[in-house]
């Protein structure tokens, strides 16, 4: 494993699930086989793909390969390929059920903790146990988590919370940084970069999962009321109990992004972090227009995600598009397709007020070692996030 990045540790805060020495030690085994796959075998795929696969397209049609599907319905015959993705799918599966384990054993003193009353909380938590899960949660388990984000095991379960804050620092590697905060981290930084005027007063996260991107926001703009919305309760009472750990004040509330019960216009920013692509074409449309109605005059909405297809190099767009037939993403590949510009102006902005770019990651670490290309996987790519968005 030569040219394997240096892992950073996940933070420790006390709402992290404990684990024996075995657990931690299966939990990094998943870690560094998944860093292997991605920085060692990931990359032959090109060679697979160059060497084997496009020659094999461009004698067939006589022409090169003109989009992914093109390029997925020959690579997928290829071997190589094939035991990648199968090393990757493997390496998700392994991820969830390393990570579950730990939560399993002490479900019900792990969810006592959590919900524990607390004398001065900084923030505040607020759940609606009538709100209705839509449906594209419910009728696939995202990512392969299993439950999903908002499915409960036991009396105000924390557990998909619990399990997910653990799994989201080895799925990345440790490449977001220590508290799994590198996309808030990163916006936050390009919002004060790039707007050195706007001092948004009322901040609001959609759809917060643990909040670790939340959290990101209440250092950058001190003086920000910060709100946080998710529809999955395990996921929200998780994100308080963190939060509190932490000393961050955010205030979460159990919310569907597409109808929420916050006033006209009483928000300055409105962001998320890898939200969009997890729910449908009519949720995209609604929460974007549900921004509109929420964002103040000269308010600012940014949403992180990774690139659109249109423009890339069918193979990149192939390996990209990974997840959507090997990990439970099923709006995936139609999120990517989506004309943003038409999304905005659709729900109401000004097409002149678009925005569309990479931002470069908060931190240097994923900035200095990782690749430069988007892949299946990797979520992130190369030390850059691409954002969507617009003023208002
Ligand atoms: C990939 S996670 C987001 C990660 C998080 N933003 C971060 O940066 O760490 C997607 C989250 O969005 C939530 N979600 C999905 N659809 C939603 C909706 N319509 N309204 C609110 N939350 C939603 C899910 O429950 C899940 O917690």
């Amino acid at each position: 494993m030569s040219n394997v990045t240096p892992l950073t540790s996940q933070a420790q805060h006390s709402a992290l699930p404990p684990t024996t020495h075995d657990e931690f030690a299966r939990q990094e085994f998943v870690r560094s086989y998944k860093q292997y796959l991605v920085k060692n075998v990931h990359g032959t795929n090109h060679l697979a793909y160059e060497q084997r696969v496009k020659p094999k397209i461009e004698r067939e049609k006589k022409r090169p390969p003109k989009d992914r599907f093109e390029v997925r319905d020959a690579m997928v015959q290829d071997p190589h390929y094939q035991m990648f993705s199968a090393l990757l799918r493997t390496s998700q599966e392994m991820m969830w059920s390393a990570c579950q384990i730990p939560v399993q054993r002490e479900l019900e003193t792990l969810n006592k903790k959590i919900n524990k009353k607390r004398a001065k909380p900084h923030g505040s938590l607020r759940l609606n146990p009538t709100l209705e899960i839509p449906r594209y949660h419910t009728s696939v388990d995202i990512h392969c988590q299993p439950g999903g984000y908002h499915s409960e095991f036991d009396v105000n379960d924390a557990s998909a919370g619990m399990v997910y804050d653990r799994a989201v620092h080895i799925y990345a590697m440790g490449q977001m940084g220590p508290y799994n905060n590198d996309i808030g981290a990163s916006i936050a930084l390009w919002v004060k970069e790039n707007y050195p005027a706007f001092k948004p007063l009322r901040i609001l996260d959609l759809g917060c999962s643990v909040g670790h991107s939340t959290v990101p926001y209440v250092d950058a703009f001190p003086k920000a009321e910060i709100h946080a919305v998710d529809v999955a309760a395990p996921m929200l009472r998780y994100a308080h109990a963190r939060a509190e750990e932490l000393g961050k004040k955010i205030h979460f509330s159990q919310q569907n992004a597409e109808a929420m019960d916050f006033e006209d216009e009483s928000f300055d920013l409105i962001v998320s972090h890898i939200l969009l692509h997890e729910t449908s074409d009519k949720a995209i449309r609604n929460i974007i227009k549900e921004c509109n109605r929420l964002l103040k005059k000269g308010g600012l909405m940014v949403h992180a995600e990774t690139p659109q297809y249109k423009g890339m190099d069918p193979f990149d767009a192939f390996m990209l598009d990974w997840d959507t037939r090997n990990n439970n993403e099923p709006f995936w590949a139609r999120s990517h397709e989506i004309d943003l510009k038409k999304l905005s102006k659709q729900a109401g902005f000004s097409p002149a007020k678009h925005i569309e770019t990479l931002i470069p990651s908060a931190f240097q670490i994923a900035e200095a070692k990782r690749s430069l290309t988007f892949q299946g996987g990797d979520f992130g790519g190369g030390g850059f996030w691409f954002i969507y968005g617009s003023e208002k």
